[in-house]
């Protein structure tokens, strides 16, 4: 094995080979519920050294897990305990190659961190419209790797829509550079597509080509209180058909979310949370005005208290106002942490279901195991519920999440199942849910997956073991 590490250091330079403490940061994920313990960690200063690299633990029968940002919420980014497998972090590769006004699109290395991707297409008068909670943390290359959705999706589509062209470093050491930018290619099947959203299992994407969209010249966010899920769905139904593609963002938050944000940062100000049991977040982008967007705004809102959708309402002020209320929906996820362990399930099902779904499975889990706690929030635009569990206030909730998690997740998919959704919207399957896989998706599917791994990757080296279980 020490011979690889000196390989590796030979390719990359001894300063980016990572071990012991060194490596620690990158051996456990976001949640805590993974630690694991790597070989090595290498960080690669291009593609060809990753290419280098990759060749280097093939030869040796080495498996690699790629890593971005390391802010997945599966458990796919980190080692298993072994100390045999090779953390290969793209964090290094993080240069803008180019902005193509014309075309436009942009094309970064795999390392770019989102946020300065959104700035850099900004600075350059454009709109990168994927927005997500871990945005300055994130790489585009763990976004395009877990199809990542976030908070525009309703009208720009998730990660995958947004990629015009991939370079990979495939698992035999090859580079395939499939960065043309073309919106159109119909010559045979489209491998950029079956690379995203595989989570470091087909191939190593070093860089990306992605499209550019006008900047709206206004962008207004409003939050309004609604008093059941069937008027949230409502109040969607409304926003599609005035507002149609300036509707960019609809966010559903529930009572006991908005709570926890009040009470672990109450310096945030929730509005409404008291009020009524869901709250949800809009956002307008015109490309017109301001004005115009607020005229847009105003009808609606009018409409929806017309119609009694809507018990009370804020249209933002101001762009530190309009932060303000995102900043309320984005530090769900962090105060879930503040109270401790949770059970995710982050799903989707057909919209106009979830009512349905969510009476269903609170009333199964209330049954089954007393004293959980419902937090609930998500992607409403787009039928992407995190319909997560919070262990009861009394108790070691790290003892909770291990003793009830399979029984929990176990009613929840299967509720999902019967409503015909999704388990897995936009986090992907990693390790944390690979063993549910094969009770939510069909065998013909599953045949299919394990054929594309075995043709991408036949000594089952890059992030083995994750998406599919490992075979025999
Ligand atoms: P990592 O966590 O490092 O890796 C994720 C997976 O991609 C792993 O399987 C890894 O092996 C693989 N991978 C990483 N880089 C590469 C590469 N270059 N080539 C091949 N494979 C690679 N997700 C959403 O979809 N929507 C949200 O709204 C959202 N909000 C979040 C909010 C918070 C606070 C947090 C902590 C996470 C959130 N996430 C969300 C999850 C996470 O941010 C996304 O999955 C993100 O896309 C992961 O990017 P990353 O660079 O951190 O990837
Ligand atoms: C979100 O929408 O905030 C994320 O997907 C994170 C989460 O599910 O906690
Ligand atoms: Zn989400």
């Amino acid at each position: 094995m020490s011979s690889v590490i000196e390989t590796l250091a030979g390719i990359v330079g001894a300063a980016h080979v990572l071990r012991g403490e060194d490596a620690s940061g990158y051996e456990q994920d976001w949640r805590r519920r993974a630690q694991g313990r790597a070989l090595c960690v290498v960080r690669p200063g291009s593609t060809q050294e990753v290419a280098a690299v990759v060749q280097a633990c093939a030869a040796a029968r080495v498996a690699i897990v790629p890593q971005g940002g390391n802010t997945g919420l599966v458990a796919g980014s980190v080692p298993d305990g072994t100390s045999t497998q090779v953390v290969l972090s793209l964090r290094r590769m993080a240069a803008v190659r180019a902005v193509d006004p014309h075309n436009m699109t942009i094309t970064v290395e795999a390392g770019c961190i989102l946020q300065t991707l959104q700035e850099t297409a900004d600075a350059a008068g454009f709109l990168f419209p994927l927005s997500l909670g871990a945005e300055g943390s994130c790489t585009i290359g763990g976004n395009l790797a877990t199809n990542a959705g976030g908070t525009q999706v309703v009208r720009y589509g998730n990660a995958r829509e947004l990629c015009l062209g991939v370079e990979v470093v495939t698992a035999q050491g090859q580079v395939w550079d499939g960065l043309a930018g073309l919106r159109k290619d119909n010559t045979g099947y489209d491998l950029r597509d079956l690379i995203v959203g595989s989570e470091g299992t087909l191939g190593i994407i070093t860089a990306a080509t992605l499209r550019l969209y006008p900047k709206p010249a206004a962008q207004l966010t409003a939050w309004a209180a609604v008093p059941s899920l069937e008027d949230a769905n409502r109040l969607l139904g409304l926003a599609h058909q005035q507002l149609a593609a300036g509707l960019t963002g609809f966010e559903l938050m529930n009572q006991f979310a908005l709570g926890l944000v009040d009470r672990h940062y109450p310096q945030l100000r929730v509005p409404m949370w008291r009020e009524q049991p869901w709250c949800v977040l809009l956002e307008i982008s015109d490309h017109e005005s301001e004005a115009h967007a607020r005229g847009l705004f105003e009808r609606l809102l009018e409409t929806a208290f017309e119609q009694g959708i809507v018990a009370d309402a804020i249209v933002a002020e101001s762009i530190k106002q309009a932060h303000d209320l995102w900043h309320i929906r984005e530090s769900i996820t962090l105060a879930q942490v503040e109270e401790g362990f949770n059970i995710k399930h982050d799903i989707s099902i057909p919209v106009s279901r979830i009512p349905d779904f969510v009476r269903a499975a609170d009333a199964a889990l209330t049954q089954a195991v007393p004293g959980v706690r419902f937090v609930n929030f998500g992607h409403l635009g787009d039928g992407n519920l995190h319909y997560n569990i919070q262990a009861p206030a009394e108790g070691d909730s790290r003892a909770f999440v291990q003793q009830h998690e399979e029984q929990i997740t176990g009613i929840v998919y299967d509720t999902v199942s019967a409503f015909g959704g999704s388990i897995s919207a936009e986090h992907g399957i990693g390790e944390l849910k690979r063993h549910k896989l094969p009770l939510h998706k069909s065998p013909v599917a599953l045949d299919l997956m394990r054929a594309v791994k075995t043709a991408f990757d036949p000594l089952d080296i890059l992030n083995p073991g994750r998406v599919l279980a490992p075979q025999g």
